[in-house]
């Protein structure tokens, strides 16, 4: 990559991340788990010559509002990220392939293995988003009740993080001899055992496959916390960020790199992805038309549902074409400040109907309508005004809305020189600009 390109990430859920992309014709009926669909739409972003293809995860389908989920049937029904991922590497060649693994629900040489593997199996392209999932339904799976709370959640997640980076330097670069003369595979100098005893974990061992191909897997992170702020910027080398203004995004991309003095660490070796979602067209009008009619396919009881989430409140059975009464409002919010306020200025203020509502309300995401070069224009003023590196594209229907962007707004941000014509490196770190970092023991 050179200083002008940006970074291209694709946010891959199966037929896209719109509560109705699974009902278009376009969408295989068993798209989640069909592997020659994946394979497919993996080829697509590849052509785009996206930087990473990523998996978001959560190990638990919900078990409670079946009826609203079986109509949105959302992590309900899917592969597992990393053998998905490991399929992939051997049909495609050059995108990287990033996945969530949860250090709550995972231990740490399990994870570091696994990813240390997909590194080997795809030659350097693996990423791992370190997240510490928000999620009762995974946490029931593994023995609790409930999540812990979140400062426990996060300690957790930096005692995992420092035993896995520990792991992934078991062995320097240079151990494995294969020096068949000498009857010597390895040199026993340059394995490093770890022995730790922490709050959370206790090991003493190493891990059992060398070392990969990027040294380490990227780095991926999701959290806007302060706790999340704070652990990208000590490691992190790629972060999702979810803000919908150009200034909440500017602030945050301020926030975090600001932070990275204090670790001694570069800010280019930080690239800050907000998520995008776009709707391509021949005109503005023409692609706020094509959103507008995907919003009208959300079934009413998805509608009540995930607009009730936010507001915190039980909008099943109210009718759709009236508004929502004020009686079923609570007083305040306990979850997300944000939406609850921007729901009840719908409600209160623009006085909309139940379906108006959750037929415009996106979580406070924005969708970009418009022509390949409005859209660019859109991303580089974002780019160009200290908000992003580059974008999370999270496709409302795939392969659709991908295929538009590959083959419509790619050659635009080419032109312009924004984006790659070619892939130049062959690891994500190198598709990235980051560098590959040192073994903690070589000399
Ligand atoms: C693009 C993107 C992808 C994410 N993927 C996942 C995921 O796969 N699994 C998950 O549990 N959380 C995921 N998250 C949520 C975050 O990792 C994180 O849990 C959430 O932002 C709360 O973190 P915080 O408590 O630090 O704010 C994702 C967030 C974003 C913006």
């Amino acid at each position: 990559m050179n200083d002008r390109h940006m970074v291209l990430g694709m946010l891959a859920y199966a037929t896209g991340q719109h509560a109705a992309s699974w009902l278009q014709s376009t969408a295989p009926a068993d798209a989640t788990t069909n592997i020659e669909y994946w394979r497919s739409v993996a080829a697509l972003a590849e052509e785009g010559m996206l930087d990473l293809f990523f998996l978001a995860d959560s190990p638990g389908a919900r078990t409670e509002k079946l009826n609203d989920f079986s109509r949105f049937p959302y992590m309900m029904n899917m592969f597992e990220p990393i053998s998905l991922l490991s399929a992939l590497a051997g049909t495609t060649k050059h995108i990287g392939l990033g996945a969530t693994g949860s250090t709550s629900f995972y231990e740490p040489y399990n994870l570091a293995r696994l990813f240390a593997s997909l590194d080997h199996l795809s030659h350097g392209r693996a990423g791992w988003n370190v997240v510490t999932t928000a999620s009762d339904y995974a946490a029931r799976n593994f023995g609790l009740d409930k999540l812990p709370p979140h400062g426990q959640r996060y300690a957790r997640a930096r005692e995992f993080f420092d035993v896995v980076m520990r792991l992934w330097d078991t062995w320097e670069d240079d151990a494995f001899l294969a020096d068949k003369a000498n009857c010597r595979m390895f040199d026993p100098a340059k394995f490093h055992i770890t022995d730790y005893h922490g709050e959370h974990f206790k090991l003493y061992g190493g891990l059992n496959i060398r070392r990969t191909p990027q040294g380490r897997p990227v780095i991926i992170q999701a959290g806007s916390s302060e706790e999340g702020k704070s652990f990208a910027a000590e490691a992190a080398e790629v972060v999702f960020s979810s803000d919908p203004t150009f200034e909440e995004a500017k602030q945050f991309y301020a926030d975090v790199k600001g932070r990275m003095a204090r670790f001694n660490r570069d800010t280019s070796q930080l690239k800050v992805l907000p998520g995008l979602s776009v709707m391509v067209g021949s005109s503005k009008a023409e692609a706020e038309d094509k959103y507008r009619e995907l919003q009208s396919l959300i079934h009413p009881d998805v509608g009540r549902m995930r607009l009730g989430m936010d507001l915190e409140a039980d909008l099943t059975g109210l009718p759709v074409d009236e508004p929502i009464p004020e009686h079923v409002i609570p007083q305040k919010a306990n979850l997300h400040q944000a939406y609850f306020r921007q729901i009840t200025a719908m409600i209160r203020e623009q006085k909309l109907t139940l379906r108006q509502i959750y037929s415009s309300y996106d979580r406070g995401k924005v969708t970009l309508c418009g022509t390949p070069e409005q859209i660019v224009d859109h991303m580089e003023e974002w780019v160009d005004g200290g908000a992003a590196d580059g974008f999370m594209l999270a496709f409302h229907v795939i392969p659709n809305d991908t295929t538009d962007f590959v083959r419509k707004v790619v050659p635009e941000l080419q032109r312009r020189g924004r984006f790659r014509k070619q892939y130049t490196g062959t690891t994500l770190r190198e598709h990235l600009g980051l560098e590959r970092p040192a073994n903690r023991y070589a000399r």
